[in-house]
């Protein structure tokens, strides 16, 4: 397809802070209208796992730049590949949380990553999460999304997520660990965490995933009557 064709695909982008619910949401909301779901955000671990694995180090920007230009990431059935090797449980570790996290800041790393993330753009349509999917890689969006909820609600989900899968947690450690991370996303001069002015805000501290889900439907149909009006 031309990318002229491509970009009428529909895409909602789904941004905001870790442990807002956007990667459940964004899933939930794209598997209710049939769509595409880019997760981005394991795009950036499976950098920081590929250049732990080759002793690459996570401050060195053209280094990490250049491991990811070599990388053959697939996404196959909600599982993530590299190399063939299916890494899906690999990258989702605090470490690479947090490996995920420094290796953003990278610019050329970001430009790098940027063809991969156009080709998920595959009609019927996508819902793409993570930090800058409605500022810089869909800034034509149909509807954009900044999810957000307080770091304590936040850091209160994560543990429980953790202890839900069996593994240790300590919450004092997982607040100060979001508080690090989310000052690295907003601060970074390379596509920072900020919302887009266009951007719906959806703060979740009190709205429960079906609810937050219906919200974002109820403002995909909207904008698409709006759309069929003018
Ligand atoms: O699960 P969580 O929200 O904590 O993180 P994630 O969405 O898997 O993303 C991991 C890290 O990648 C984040 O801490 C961000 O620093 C970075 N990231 C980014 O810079 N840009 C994106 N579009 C997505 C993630």
């Amino acid at each position: 397809m031309n990318k002229t064709a491509q970009n009428t695909i529909p895409v909602i982008a789904v941004d905001g802070p870790s442990a807002s619910g956007k990667g459940t949401v964004a899933q939930l909301v794209a598997d209710k209208l049939g769509f595409g779901y880019l997760d981005s955000g394991a795009l950036y671990r499976v950098v920081a796992f590929a250049t732990k694995q080759n002793g690459i180090d996570w401050h060195n920007a053209e280094a990490v730049a250049a491991c990811a230009r070599k990388l053959d990431i697939q996404f196959k059935n909600e599982q993530i590949y590299l190399n063939n090797t299916d890494i899906s449980e690999l990258i989702r570790t605090e470490e690479m949380s947090k490996g995920a996290s420094q290796v953003a800041v990278h610019a050329p790393l970001r430009a790098a990553l940027i063809d991969l993330q156009h080709k998920f753009r595959q009609a019927p349509g996508l819902v793409a999460d993570g930090r800058d999917m409605g500022t810089v890689i869909f800034p034509d969006a149909e509807l954009k999304i900044f999810l957000t909820a307080s770091t304590e609600t936040r850091a209160e989900r994560r543990y429980k997520q953790l202890l839900g899968k069996g593994l240790p947690a300590n919450y004092a450690n997982i607040l100060l660990d979001l508080q690090e991370r989310d000052a690295r996303d907003k601060g970074r001069a390379s596509a920072p965490l900020v919302m887009a002015a266009d951007a719906i805000l959806l703060e979740t501290d009190n709205l429960t995933i079906a609810e937050a889900v219906n919200t974002v439907l109820q403002n995909f149909e909207h904008k698409k009557l709006n759309k069929n009006c003018k």
